[in-house]
């Protein structure tokens, strides 16, 4: 079987590595990365340019697409490529909206009955302030007096899309994916993400600095599938725009019960990293089902252990990345016995240098979650930039 991962990241790292654990499988990834081009063909194709990716998938032949992050996915790449035949995992870009507009993610949970953070007609702290669109991580403000009111109302201004104000929640957030082919979901174990940059949760909101799983605080990831993505899978299909692909709920456990804080219409990015290395084999067969609308009957996927991830991130991430940094160390920390992938890197002269704000990825594996994090960090400390930061605190 041919695969093509769209995409450059730490996630679509993680992904190329489960799949590449199928026998028999070609695989390839557009544009990739360093890391990934030790298990795929990588080529220069822009991930968020449907131009470019289709003809690369039909001349290559392949038999299924999967497409890593949201951008492709909102501007259409998977409906372009169907509308070619080709198999893939990954949302249309109507149902991709579920990301894309936060108001439509609303209109649709208070359809699908699904408990979320209520909107407030007036904003008054505490409150969180939420830009419409994409925003990179960067459209949410969380407001807890009247100063950081004034200053989100601003910036949420400033951006120039709609922005709505909603209740703020408080609890621990627990990400929960569930694959999806139109009514069908097979849900994977829950894990959870560090967001901000500061050990202690301190600091800027990032794409995410680390994650965990499993979880212990985690309610039956059964039960969150039967009340929160079941429901929103069916309205999606009332609404005729059924969601193949993963369909990834933010939420925040309160003590109300879970409450959804944001959906996502992809893989989340570190989560993913510490999600696959716990399956017992690949993920290949699992979205493959899904892309051919064959989920029925489909068991979730075995798996054990504990994976913890620790991202290490360039000097100024979040407010802004780099390049041309050399990155000592990698043989070093795989050595160890942790899984490395590339977040960030390119290829310059021959060496692995930085590219981007998140650069590297180090997953650590083990029966429980705090022998996974003592792995995690023993890879790390082999990893070595200029400049390099990270949270010492995840899975602690
Ligand atoms: P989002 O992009 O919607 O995931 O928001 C980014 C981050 O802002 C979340 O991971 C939360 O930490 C925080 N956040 C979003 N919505 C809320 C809310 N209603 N109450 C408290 N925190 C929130
Ligand atoms: N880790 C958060 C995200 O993927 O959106």
């Amino acid at each position: 079987m041919k695969v093509l991962v769209v995409g450059s990241g730490g996630r679509e790292h993680a992904l190329v590595w489960s799949l590449a654990r199928t026998d028999a499988v070609e695989l390839h990834a557009a544009p990739g990365n360093p890391g990934i081009a030790a298990l795929a063909s990588c080529h220069p194709a822009r991930a968020e340019d449907p131009a470019a990716i289709v003809p690369l998938a039909a001349e290559l032949g392949v038999d299924l697409v999967v497409v890593g992050p949201e951008a492709p996915l909102v501007v259409g790449l998977a409906d372009a490529l169907r509308r070619r035949g080709i198999a893939v995992f990954g949302p249309s870009a109507e149902a991709a909206r579920i990301e894309g507009s936060k108001a439509f993610a609303k209109e649709v949970m208070a359809a699908a009955g699904v408990p979320t953070a209520g909107t407030l007609a007036v904003a008054r702290p505490p409150c969180v302030v939420k830009a419409d669109g994409l925003a990179a991580g960067k459209g949410v403000w969380v407001c807890r007096d009247e100063a950081s009111l004034d200053a989100a109302l601003r910036a949420a201004q400033a951006l120039g899309q709609p922005f709505h104000v909603e209740e703020l929640l408080e609890g621990p957030e627990l990400s929960v994916f569930a694959i999806a082919d139109a009514g069908e979901a097979v849900v994977l174990p829950a894990s959870r993400d560090y967001k901000r940059i500061g050990d202690g949760d301190i600091g800027p909101n990032t794409g995410g600095m680390g994650s965990f799983s499993p979880v212990a605080d985690a309610p039956p990831v059964d039960e969150i599938v039967e009340t929160v993505h079941r429901p929103v899978l069916r309205e999606l299909m009332r609404r005729g725009t059924p969601f193949t692909g993963c369909l990834y709920a933010g939420l925040m456990l309160t003590e109300r019960g879970p409450r959804v804080i944001e959906f996502n219409c992809r893989f989340g990015d570190p989560e993913t990293q510490s999600l696959l290395p716990r399956l017992e084999g690949s993920v290949l067969e699992l979205l493959a089902a899904a892309a051919a609308g064959e989920l029925s009957g489909v068991a979730p996927p075995a798996c054990g252990g504990a994976a913890v991830t620790v991202v290490a991130a360039s000097r100024d991430y979040p407010d802004r990345g780099e390049s041309g940094t050399t990155i000592a160390g990698l043989d070093e920390a795989a050595a160890t016995g942790a899984l490395v992938f590339h977040a960030g890197t390119a290829l310059q002269d021959g060496r692995v240098v930085t590219n981007g704000g998140r650069i590297i990825d180090v997953v650590g594996t083990g029966e429980t979650v705090e022998a996974a994090r003592t792995a995690a960090y023993a890879g790390l400390a082999c990893v070595d930039f200029a400049g390099m930061r990270y949270r010492s605190d995840i899975g602690g």
